[in-house]
């Protein structure tokens, strides 16, 4: 019998050689290694391209205070304030993946997935934030779930910080503090030193917008810190030196032993003006630079920095306003060098289109004001459960589109996309809205010639949709909530999926 220590160090190796298959180097040094060629026809994946599904620590492990793990902001928010939510529903027991992720590996497995993107709870590994104190339990807990995902041949795409902050991080004032940066390079280190020989794959942040919103908002997101165009501007310099800090340290500590990628997960609807007048095609354009370039452009562009657009409305606006210093921080020119180009790919969440005209609109000061862009939702397309999300495939290419050439040479992986019904095994929408969102987005591979490697769906099981608890459901699994076992169960979906994914094309009938 071979030792399990065996089996796994073999199913590393066969993860590596498969990789090394999958990724060759690149032919010059203006290619990313993470190239994949066009596949022969339009319905196909390209050779090596990665197909999962994707889930959140806080919206499925619960185990909230198992075994040494901290309390989290998400924790502490909901527990203090649970009419911040719904129901009062909450993640201390969530799926239960705690104790059951062997279940969702064989979810995985019946979806014929190759990738599972997941992401790590930073107060189970570190439960003050710091590392004074390692948890044993949790970097076990973890490894039990990476080394599970190898045997099976699928490879862990692995999220750092979706939401949950450790609350003693919050005690001394959380994101806006940039002190965090320097938390978030050291927990980031427990995370290569312990897993980064099996995982290749590593995403900083995910929706960096949404983290930030707790600082900008009562209610919505944790920590519910209320500082609107401030406390919001100040959480996202701090992510985005953060990042730049994770990555420069894999490249100069790790990249040469462990031979991984590095990235950053933004999160983007389209913005289609509502007529094609200038006005309304800048207002368009303005929406995307609010939402995604904040970050992508510091990171991904040829000149670095903030969006322009985005500098030129806040300083004017703080100014406006009569105020000392642009709420909106400024990099220094060291800076701006440091950070431009610290990701090895795009990681993209996209779910739906937004109609965008010119406009004041949002409390003053705030984001949403300063932008200018007044968005909403087209209500000639289906709307899911959750009103964000109205079925408009066609924004997908636009934006995947939009995204290589704003940023060319950055290989997209699209790590979130999926649609939120009410419940119950028959889901044709969800099926529907997925067969129709791939075949846009195997036109943007395999017409327009973009470099798309990856797609998790979002989400394996139905989980705690955030403040929305457990109304919204986004799962291709159905969880049963009410049941102390938590029972996964298929959803009609699943088959289709599944089949999508083991014969690596979309049946041609779902291009239009
Ligand atoms: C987040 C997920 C969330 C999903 C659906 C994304 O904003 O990353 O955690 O559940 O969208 O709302």
């Amino acid at each position: 019998m071979l030792s399990k220590r065996v089996v796994l160090l073999l199913a590393a190796c066969l993860v590596s050689i498969a990789e090394a298959a999958l990724w060759p180097a690149a032919a010059d040094s203006h290619q990313s290694p993470l190239t994949l060629s066009r596949a022969g026809a339009v319905n196909q994946f390209p050779d090596g391209f990665m197909l999962g599904a994707a889930t959140a620590a806080y919206q499925i492990e619960g185990g909230w205070d198992a075994d040494g793990k901290g309390e989290s902001i998400w924790d502490r928010m909901l527990h203090e304030h649970p009419e911040y939510g719904t129901n009062g529903d909450n993640g201390d027991v969530a799926c239960d993946s705690y104790h059951k992720y062997a279940e969702d590996v064989q979810a995985l497995k019946n979806l014929s997935a190759n990738v599972y993107r997941f992401s790590i709870s930073w107060p189970r590994i570190l439960p003050n934030g710091d590392t004074d104190v390692i948890n044993q339990a949790g970097i076990d807990y973890y490894n039990n779930v990476i080394n599970l995902l190898l045997e099976n041949e699928i490879q862990p795409l692995v999220t750092m910080y979706h939401w949950d902050l450790p609350q003693a991080l919050q005690y001394i004032g959380g994101w806006p503090n940039s002190i965090l940066a320097d938390y978030f390079v050291e927990y980031a280190r427990v995370l290569f030193e312990n897993f980064g020989d099996r995982v290749k794959f590593w995403i900083t942040f995910n929706e960096p917008p949404a983290i930030v919103s707790g600082y900008a908002n009562q209610g919505g997101a944790a920590p519910s810190q209320p500082a609107p165009g401030i406390g919001d501007y100040l959480a996202a310099h701090t992510l985005i030196k953060a990042h730049a800090r994770v990555y420069h340290m894999y490249q100069e500590q790790y990249k040469a032993l462990q031979q991984g990628y590095v990235g950053i997960t933004l999160n983007c609807d389209w913005y289609e003006p509502v007529t094609n007048s200038t006005e309304d095609v800048e207002a368009a354009e303005r929406g995307i630079q609010f939402m995604m370039g904040h970050y992508a452009h510091p990171i991904y562009s040829e000149e670095g920095d903030y969006p322009p657009v985005m500098r030129q409305r806040v300083d004017a606006n703080s100014a406006a306003e009569g105020r000392p210093r642009s709420r909106l921080p400024s990099f220094t020119s060291e800076e701006v060098a440091y950070i431009r180009g610290t990701s090895d790919f795009f990681g993209l969440n996209h779910y739906s289109t937004l109609l965008a005209t010119s406009g004041e609109t949002g409390s003053v000061p705030s984001k949403e004001h300063d932008s200018g862009v007044i968005s909403y939702g087209d209500d000639s397309y289906p709307q899911g459960s959750a009103s964000f999300v109205r079925v408009i495939p066609w924004g997908f290419r636009k934006l995947l589109n939009w995204i290589a050439a704003e940023y060319p040479g950055y290989p997209i992986i699209v790590t979130e996309n999926g649609y939120p019904d009410w419940g119950g095994l028959d889901d044709k929408n969800r099926t529907s809205y997925y067969t129709s969102y791939l075949a846009e987005m195997l036109k943007a591979i395999n017409t327009d010639g973009n470099n798309v490697i990856g797609y998790t769906a979002w989400s394996l099981l139905g989980n705690l949709e955030w403040s929305s608890g457990f109304t919204i459901k986004f799962g291709l699994y159905q969880v049963d909530f009410n049941d102390t076992e938590r029972p996964r169960t298929a959803k009609d979906s699943v088959q289709t999926i599944s089949q999508i994914y083991s014969n690596k094309e979309l049946p041609i009938e779902y291009f239009p």
